[in-house]
């Protein structure tokens, strides 16, 4: 069951930053909040992108990747001392017509209760504010029946993708 345990807007915008939001929670003694605005401890992120099992990035090019971000969201565990990062995800676009959409994590503790669904439909609210209608992602093998029960669609024809990478 979804709960929602109340938090007062001051708390959320001294802790969360401004346009902070809070996420329903599973759990009663559990309150969750979504932030654009809280900056993230650079070694808390990549400890959550490890625990699902992604590779670690030097951190100077993740800062500097986040900058360029047009939106990263962080989903914090309230705690009025120690917020946690539970779930995170991040889009790159030029903010008018186009986005795509990276690095959707939610903590394994975490999994399974509603909270990757609830992420990927404040991050599509977030980009429909700026207008984007087109939005897309590369998702692994593992996590495409995920998305597709969220109404994303496959790429049609399996011969409009195309990829580089460098080899250096
Ligand atoms: C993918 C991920 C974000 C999902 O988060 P989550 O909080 O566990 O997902 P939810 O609980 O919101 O699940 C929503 C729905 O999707 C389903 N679902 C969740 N993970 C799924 C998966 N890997 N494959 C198929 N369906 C999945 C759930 O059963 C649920 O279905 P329901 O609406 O019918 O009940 C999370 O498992 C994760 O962080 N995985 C590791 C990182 C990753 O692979 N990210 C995606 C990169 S492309």
């Amino acid at each position: 069951m979804i709960s929602f345990c109340s938090l007062t807007p001051e708390i959320l915008e001294e802790l969360y930053g401004r346009g902070a939001r809070q996420c329903p929670s599973p759990n009663d003694q559990v309150s969750l909040v979504f932030s654009q605005a809280k900056p993230f401890d650079l070694v808390e992120l990549e400890q959550l992108l490890a625990s699902v099992g992604w590779s670690r990035r030097p951190v100077r090019r993740v800062r500097r990747a986040l900058e360029n971000s047009l939106l990263k969201v962080g989903l914090w565990r309230h705690d009025p001392k120690f917020p946690r990062l539970v779930g995170f995800a991040r889009c790159t676009g030029d903010g008018v017509l186009e986005a795509t959409v990276w690095d959707v994590a939610v903590h394994p503790l975490y999994q399974g209760t509603g909270l990757g669904k609830q992420l990927m439909n404040y991050i599509l609210e977030e980009l429909s504010k700026m207008g984007i209608e087109e939005v897309t992602l590369f998702a692994d093998p593992g996590v495409v029946d995920f998305y597709l029960r969220q109404g994303w669609l496959l790429e049609p024809s399996g011969n409009r993708c195309a990829f580089w990478y460098s080899t250096q």
